[in-house]
């Protein structure tokens, strides 16, 4: 099984492919949407959950998402029809660095995707070329809670504390206008969600070639979260406006 297949199994419960309940992101989602007719971009966008609730939400809102997955799109597609928002939403299969649009975006999101850009900061060098003047970004990536242990950094990737995090941000040019530190109960149904998915699916097909791998994955993940990083690894979503036009 590849990673793409293992990470749809793992993320088949969880309402979002991030660490953030149904609460947080309608109330994200609210903060950055104060019209309701924005025309919003979500660079990443999985399954396109951000974007189907901000459609459902705002009947004249326009929506579009880009991500690689083609089977994270397919998904999205066919959410969009079960909710009748499909004319409203346009979806390209596309790695985030290459989209290019004609016109600017009121909203851009991109939410545990920074790795697609290399970063937090070249993922809004990103946004801001997307963004329409006055717009906001959303955007969601981790940050250290506390000293990690080294494996967690090899892990997880590099990333600094909360409060350099958001000092990076605003020396970049951007002023944060509020902000979603998930909580613990969050960051743990996430992962108690995702690797209890994944070997739920393995117990549920005990005949599938695959059924021992996929166990044994989901016990070195839950393992890893436990052992590794759970104490240390947060995450953290930012609406932001540029500072200055
Ligand atoms: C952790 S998921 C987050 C999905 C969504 N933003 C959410 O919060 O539910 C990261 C997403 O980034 C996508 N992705 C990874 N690399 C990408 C790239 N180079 N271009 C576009 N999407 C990419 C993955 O396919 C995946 O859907």
């Amino acid at each position: 099984m590849n990673r793409e297949q293992i990470s749809a199994l793992a993320h088949a419960e969880h309402p979002i492919k991030s660490p953030l309940d149904d609460d947080s992101v309608r109330q994200l989602l609210e903060r950055c949407l104060p019209h309701g007719d924005e025309r919003v971009l979500d660079l990443g966008c999985g399954g396109g959950e951000w974007l189907l609730r901000a459609l459902a939400m705002h009947p004249q809102l326009e929506a579009e998402g880009v991500d690689i997955s083609e089977g994270d799109l397919a998904q999205a597609r066919q959410a969009a029809v079960r909710l009748g928002v499909q004319e409203r939403l346009v979806l390209h299969q596309r790695e985030a660095e290459e989209f290019t649009s004609p016109h600017p975006f009121d909203l851009v999101l991109s939410v545990g995707a920074a790795h697609a850009f290399g970063g937090l900061l070249p993922t809004l060098a990103a946004a801001r070329k997307h963004l329409a003047p006055g717009g906001h970004v959303l955007i969601g990536d981790g940050f250290w809670e506390r000293e990690p242990a080294p494996e967690a950094v090899e892990m997880l990737g590099e990333f600094a504390d909360l409060a350099t995090t958001v000092d990076r941000v605003a020396a970049d040019g951007w002023t944060a206008v509020h902000g979603h530190v998930s909580s613990r109960s969050e960051l743990d149904a996430y992962e108690w969600s995702c690797w209890g998915s994944l070997a739920a699916w393995a117990l549920d097909h005990p005949a599938h070639p695959d059924s021992a791998q996929v166990l044994g994955t989901a016990a070195t993940r839950r393992s890893e979260w436990l052992r590794v990083y759970r104490e240390t690894w947060g995450f953290v979503t930012l609406v932001l406006r540029r500072t200055s036009r």
